[in-house]
């Protein structure tokens, strides 16, 4: 089968917590190759846009201010079955709900600071992917 790829962020309140490293040392681990990493902060705009498809959703406005609350770090990750696979691994939405072992599980607070986001299909991999990275800054 061939690689194909997903995207991840990890969010504000796992980022202030140190946590970066450990889940970024998990996603190696589990087999994903990191293709491309940086750290920056969101600005309102961008996560507006980025989240632009929860809009009508009742948590939308409160997730949009989490997440330009402090720095992210944002990354593209190789696989085999990667979108799938990736979302085994990071587990529930909820926390409380997520299987032992995952990164929600270990690293995650509540369902809205759950430490990371995983895509949810190969096409919004792509959309979210050069949503942060060109070209020239994917490997
Ligand atoms: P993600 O997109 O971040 O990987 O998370 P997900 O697919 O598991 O969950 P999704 O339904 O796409 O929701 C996106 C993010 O919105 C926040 N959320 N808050 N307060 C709430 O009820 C609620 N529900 C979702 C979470 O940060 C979730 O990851
Ligand atoms: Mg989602």
């Amino acid at each position: 089968m061939t690689s194909n790829i997903t995207f991840t962020i990890i969010k504000p309140l796992a980022v202030s917590k140190g946590y970066a490293g450990p889940i970024l040392n998990k996603i190696s681990e589990s087999g994903f190759k990191i293709t491309a990493l940086k750290m920056l902060q969101l600005t309102q705009k961008e996560a507006e846009t980025f989240y632009e498809v929860h809009k009508e959703r009742p948590f939308y406005n409160d997730l949009v201010e989490f997440m330009v609350s402090g720095p992210i770090v944002v990354g593209v990750l190789e696989k085999e079955n990667a979108v799938e696979d990736y979302r085994q691994l990071i587990g529930a939405t909820d926390p409380a709900k997520a299987e032992e072992g995952t990164i929600r599980k270990l690293y995650a607070d509540s369902v809205q600071a759950n430490a990371v986001h995983g895509s949810d299909s190969d096409e919004n991999a792509a959309i979210e992917a050069s949503f942060f990275f060109s070209a020239s800054d994917r490997f």
